[in-house]
């Protein structure tokens, strides 16, 4: 049976459930105080890049089944649910999670809830955020809210398809009967097989934490090994493929290169450690402030390996090619690409950026790096090219080609995707990360 639901916060998170829900049949009415994502919504169109999204945007408001609102009004009344989609992202001042949007957006649904819906938060949050907002909710609701904690694990770049199919589904909380509303409006996931697990409110909080925490582990676990390989002369590549074979190790998340970014893992690691020693357990999360330190030092590495090849690199025409944090999606928080690029600037560098889909969002916040449209230019201009985001084009450059176009034939490939033989065997001098191609070529 088609329900009636709100979706609050349509960032990255919330847009793409918004349209997930619309697919799945329900009535969604998507909240989002900002205008001009309000605006960009209802002319269809999506305020980032997402694979897919913007189609089945389209999509989902002709068919009627999705609008928006920048608050809730009487139709609140008339959901029988409520997903909190608001963002906790790293407090300016610490490594705390800011959670005072998933507070007020708790105190504004609570105006306009009726007693028979449920409220199913999503966002990432710190343990124990839900059950302080289930008790404020209910004091000012009058009545026990129903709070069910549903983490979402969704990857940009894949959004879509993960809401619609996801490998697993976590419940926290939540009454027999909330519980019972929220699998009929999954029912196309209930459908499909997919395991659906229930806990408490604090467990499903920690399930998302952990899963984030164990990820930046891994790549930061390669990353650190590349450190070792860097000046040994392993290939941490090949040591990834060989030790990835093993299955209670697995191949994921074994890529080395300049590391994670995002809106996700660097502030998730960092809320957890600032939660831990909230709750006087700060040691036994100290091994993630090295997985943090591991994965900003391949940031630093790159620029390192720059000034070491010239001398300095102040003056010198960088072509940074990537800046969004990951391939298909153009968000440029906490990217690696941008850290990189910004470092070489603030280092006297020309830098250069091209990006296929967040040219336009680099120029506006980071108006110091120059935008280049066209790859051509900017390897004519450059003295040096840094691959720092993976996208398809990139792994496609002819090296051949892009030699012509420069005097200093120097490539730093931030992410090991380019075909180092062929590269040099085009008269390249390439450092790739964590491979032992770099010593030979003298540069460590
Ligand atoms: N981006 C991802 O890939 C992803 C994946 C899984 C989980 N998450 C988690 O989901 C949450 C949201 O992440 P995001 O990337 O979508 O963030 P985002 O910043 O892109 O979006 C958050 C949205 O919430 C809106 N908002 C803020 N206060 C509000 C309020 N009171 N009422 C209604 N809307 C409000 C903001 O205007 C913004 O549009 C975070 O906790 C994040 O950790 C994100």
């Amino acid at each position: 049976m088609p329900k009636i639901v709100t979706v609050i916060g349509l960032g990255y998170l919330g847009a793409t459930h918004a349209v997930a829900m619309a697919e799945f049949g329900h009535t969604v009415i998507g909240i989002e105080p900002d205008e001009s994502k309000l605006r960009a919504f209802r002319e269809k169109k999506l305020p980032f890049y997402e694979p897919g999204l913007e189609l089945a945007l389209s999509k989902a408001v002709d068919s009627g089944k999705l609008t928006f609102q920048s608050a809730h009004s009487e139709t609140s009344r008339n959901a029988h649910a409520h997903f909190i989609c608001v963002g906790t992202p790293q407090s300016e001042s610490s490594y705390a999670a800011n959670t005072t949007y998933i507070y007020a957006s708790g105190s504004e649904l609570a105006k306009w809830m009726s007693p028979e819906s449920i409220v199913v938060g999503k966002s990432t949050v710190p343990v124990g955020t839900a059950l302080r907002l289930k008790t404020e909710m209910s004091e000012s609701a009058g009545f026990d809210v129903d709070l069910i904690w549903n983490p979402e694990f969704l990857r940009e770049g894949n959004a879509l398809e993960d809401s619609l199919r996801p490998d697993r589904v976590v419940l926290g909380g939540g009454t027999a009967k909330g519980i019972a509303t929220l699998k009929e409006i999954y029912a196309p996931i209930v459908k499909a097989g997919t395991p659906f697990v229930e806990m408490d409110l604090q467990t499903a909080e920690l399930v998302k934490t952990a899963a984030n925490s164990f990820l930046a582990t891994k790549i930061s676990f390669i990353n650190a090994m590349a450190e070792i390989a860097e000046v040994s002369g392993a290939d941490t590549v090949k040591l990834a493929e060989a030790i990835g074979l093993d299955e209670r190790i697995g191949k994921h998340f074994l890529k080395t290169g300049i590391g994670f970014g995002g809106g996700c893992f660097p502030k998730d690691i960092r809320a957890f450690i600032s939660r831990a020693e909230e709750l006087g357990v700060g040691d036994a999360l100290d091994f993630l402030r090295a997985v943090d330190a591991v994965n900003l030092r391949r940031r630093q590495r790159v620029v390192d390996l720059l000034n070491k090849e010239f001398g300095t690199i102040a003056e010198k025409k960088i072509f940074v090619l990537g800046a969004s944090f990951k391939p298909n999606s153009d968000d440029l928080r906490d990217s690696p690409a941008i850290a990189v690029a910004t470092k070489l600037r603030e280092l006297g560098a020309n830098v250069f950026i091209h990006d296929p889909k967040a040219g336009e969002q680099v120029s506006i916040l980071f108006p110091e790096l120059t935008v280049v449209d066209n790859l051509a230019e900017g390897f004519s201009m450059a003295n040096a090219v840094v691959l720092a985001t993976e996208w398809d084009e990139y792994k496609q450059i002819d090296p051949e080609v892009s030699g012509t176009l420069m005097a200093q034939k120097v490539v730093v490939d931030g992410r090991n995707v380019l075909d180092v033989e062929r590269w040099r065997n085009a008269g390249w001098k390439i450092y790739a990360l964590g491979r032992s191609v770099a010593n030979e070529v003298g540069g460590l």
